[in-house]
C-alpha cells in the first residue's frame, strides 16, 4: 500500500493498485482530470518525493516540459511506494457519486447504426452516476481501459448502457463488437466526468453530437425529459453524420414524453455529394453550423452539452465562444 501526501492541502490517502488521481477521486477529493486515459494532460501533478510508474506506456499527454519539471499524469501514475505531491484540488472535480471498480455482465447488445452498437451491462455492485458521465471499460484480452459514456440515466446504477462506435482496427471495439457475447464480463470503473446534466440551470438545453457522442447526449436528453426542475424547458438535439446511414438518435428521443412539443431533433449530413446521400431531404452541414443557423443569438441563453470527434468538439467550441455562450453553460469532456 502506498501513502500519498498533499502537504498544501494537509491531506494523506492510500493508493493501492490504482492511479493517484483515481484513488483521490474515489475518496471524494477534487483532483483535476478530464479524459482519464492519459491524453488531455488535465490531471498533471508535481512529484515532490517518491517514485511513480505509468499505467499506459508513454501517455500522449506528457510533454518534454513535464519530464523536465517532474510533472506526471495523475490518471496514469501508479505510486511505487509513498509519494508526496503538489496539485491544486478543486471542488469542481469532486464526484457526487464516488467512482468505484465493478464488473459488468453483458445482458443485451443491439445495433444502432452500421457502426454504432448499444451494449448493456448489469453491474456486480450498483454504481450510480449522473446522466452524461462516462465509465472506463476493460474489455477481455485488451490491455488498458477505454472511456465510454453511458446512454442511460443511472439513478440506481444497476445497469450501465453504452452506445459505442466501432473504431476501425481498434483493439477495444474489436473485442466488444466481435467477441463479446451475452453473459461475458468486462471490467468497469466509474463514473467519471464533468459533462453531466445540470438540473439547477434554468435554461433551454441544446445537445450536439457526432459519432459515439450520441451516447452521453441521449443520456442528458433522457434525464432532462424526466427532470421536474426542467419540465418547462425545451430540449434540442442535433446529430451530425457524414451520410444518411450515420444519422441516428431520433429513435431514442421519440420514446420521451414531450417529443415533438418541447423535445426536438435535427439530423444533418456533411457529405451531400456522396452517392449514398441521394434523396436526403434533411439539413446539410456540420453540427456547429446548423446550431448557429437554427439558434443564432439564442445560443447565448442555452445550456449546451456536446460530445463527438475532436474536430467537431473544437468547431462547436469556437462557434459557442463566437456566439457569446458563457463558459459555465458549455459542458463537454475532452476525448481523443
Ligand atoms: Fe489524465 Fe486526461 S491525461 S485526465
Amino acid at each position: 500500500m502506498a501513502k500519498i501526501t498533499i502537504p498544501a492541502a494537509n491531506i494523506e490517502f492510500d493508493c493501492t493498485n490504482d492511479t493517484i488521481m483515481r484513488a483521490a477521486t474515489r475518496i471524494g477529493l477534487g483532483f483535476p482530470y478530464e479524459c482519464n486515459v492519459g491524453e488531455c494532460g488535465n490531471c498533471r501533478f508535481e512529484l515532490i518525493e517518491g517514485e511513480v510508474s505509468y499505467l499506459r506506456a508513454n501517455p500522449p499527454g506528457v510533454t518534454e516540459r513535464d519530464v523536465q519539471r517532474k510533472r506526471y499524469l495523475g490518471c496514469q501514475a501508479l505510486p511505487q511506494g509513498d509519494c508526496t505531491i503538489k496539485v491544486s484540488l478543486r471542488d469542481h472535480y469532486k464526484s457526487k457519486f464516488l467512482p468505484k471498480k465493478t464488473t459488468g455482465e453483458l445482458i443485451e447488445a443491439f445495433d444502432v447504426t452500421h457502426d454504432i452498437r448499444e451494449f448493456r451491462f448489469r453491474l456486480s455492485e450498483n454504481a450510480k452516476f449522473i446522466a452524461g458521465q462516462y465509465g472506463l471499460i476493460t474489455a477481455p484480452r485488451v490491455e488498458g481501459a477505454r472511456a465510454y459514456s453511458m446512454c442511460n440515466t443511472g439513478e440506481d446504477g444497476a445497469e450501465w448502457h453504452f452506445q459505442i462506435r466501432r473504431v476501425p482496427n481498434g483493439a477495444a471495439t474489436t473485442s466488444l463488437f466481435d467477441n463479446l457475447k451475452v453473459g461475458d464480463k468486462v471490467g468497469l470503473d466509474g463514473a467519471y466526468g464533468m459533462a453531466y446534466l445540470r438540473e439547477d440551470a434554468p435554461r433551454d438545453i441544446l445537445c450536439l453530437a457526432g459519432g459515439s457522442g450520441l451516447s452521453p447526449m441521449v443520456a442528458i436528453s433522457r434525464a432532462a425529459a424526466k427532470s421536474p426542475a426542467l419540465k418547462d424547458r425545451n430540449i434540442h438535439f442535433i446529430y451530425g453524420g457524414r451520410t444518411p446511414r450515420d444519422v441516428c438518435g431520433e429513435q431514442f428521443l421519440k420514446e420521451l414524453e414531450g417529443y415533438g412539443t418541447r423535445i426536438h431533433y435535427i439530423g444533418a449530413i456533411s457529405m451531400p455529394d456522396d452517392p449514398s446521400s441521394a434523396g436526403w431531404t434533411g439539413k446539410v452541414g456540420f453540427v456547429h453550423d446548423i446550431a448557429e443557423q437554427v439558434f443564432g443569438e439564442k445560443l447565448g441563453g442555452m445550456e449546451v452539452y456536446f460530445a463527438g470527434p475532436p474536430l467537431m468538439s473544437q468547431a462547436v467550441m469556437k462557434t459557442l465562444i463566437k456566439s457569446k455562450v458563457p463558459a459555465a453553460q458549455m459542458h463537454f469532456d475532452q476525448f481523443y
